[in-house]
């Protein structure tokens, strides 16, 4: 896929990886970026930053019918959906303990959000014979997160729901593709209330990308229209090192987190 274009839309598009993205895809030469948040103001902002051919716009990404509402606005408005990024995402320090308010709260955003997007976008899609997903999942979706169940889970569910797309529709013109960073400068990793979290503390030590970096490998990647997008080289050595010894790498990973718990 060639950006130059495209209308793409970005869902958690007001800060971080997701605001990355459209500043990218527009450098890249995007007809049009429509950057999706929760936080109005942040998207708007974010937009602003890009130039007029951005479009921020309030809506919670976990939503059917405002999703299908914004789906249809940006066709009428931008014109057809080349690209949906389902970027936004959420992370909660959830354990087994955590209610089940907590759980749902994640599952609506790391999971089902792509699959309302999905559902909306698939029709038009189909119809034209062409359309590109990109998931933002995790390298937590392959490996984990240490310190958060919910966060582990459902991202774990973002990579299976990916493939499952990829599966059934790609023959009819559907691509997708997944994008599995590990640590990214952003909110999620150095907001308020991360510090001393094992998770955040978890990614700071294997390494942090710039959120611009980590868009320029997306765009890379898209270019070659490759499934999984593996910004961080080391995260493809864990994966291939878990298929091989599943047990030994369960001990690895209680290793590390003794590592971490243990006070420097
Ligand atoms: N930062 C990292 O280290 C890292 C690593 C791997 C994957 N990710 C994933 O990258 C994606 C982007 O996260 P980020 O790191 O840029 O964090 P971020 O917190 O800076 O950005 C996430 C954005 O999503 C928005 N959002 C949350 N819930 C939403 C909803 N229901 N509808 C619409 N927008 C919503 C937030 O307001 C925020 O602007 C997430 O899916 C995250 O899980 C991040």
């Amino acid at each position: 896929m060639e950006l130059a274009g495209t209308v793409a839309v970005i869902t958690g598009g007001g800060g971080g990886i997701g605001a990355a993205l459209g500043k990218r895809f527009a450098a890249e030469g995007a007809k049009a970026v429509v950057l999706v948040d929760v936080d109005g103001a942040a998207a708007v902002r974010a937009a602003a930053a890009i130039g007029p051919l951005a479009r921020g716009v309030e809506c919670d990404a976990a939503g059917s019918a405002a999703m299908a509402g914004l789906i249809d606005g940006v066709e009428r408005r931008e014109g057809p959906i080349d690209l949906f990024c389902a970027n936004a995402g959420i992370a909660r320090a959830l354990d087994v303990t955590s209610d089940d308010a907590a759980w749902d709260e994640m599952w609506r955003v790391n999971v089902m959000s792509t699959v309302i997007a999905t559902r909306h976008l698939l029709p038009r899609w189909l119809e034209r014979g062409s359309g590109y997903l990109m998931v933002t999942a995790s390298a937590a979706g392959l490996l984990t997160t240490l310190g958060d169940a919910g966060y582990s889970a459902t991202k774990h569910a973002a990579v299976g729901l990916a493939e499952w797309i990829a599966i059934t529709y790609g023959d009819r013109g559907i691509k997708v593709s997944c994008l599995c960073p590990q640590g990214v400068r952003t909110n999620m990793v150095f907001g308020p209330g991360t510090d001393g979290t094992i998770g955040a503390e978890q990614v700071r030590r294997l390494g942090v990308m710039e959120p611009d970096e980590v868009a320029a490998v997306v765009v890379a990647a898209l270019r070659e229209e490759r499934f999984l997008i593996l910004p961080h080289p080391d995260v493809a050595r864990y994966f291939r090192a878990k298929a091989e010894d599943h047990d030994r790498w369960l001990s690895a990973m209680r290793r590390f987190q003794r590592q971490l718990q243990t006070p420097q």
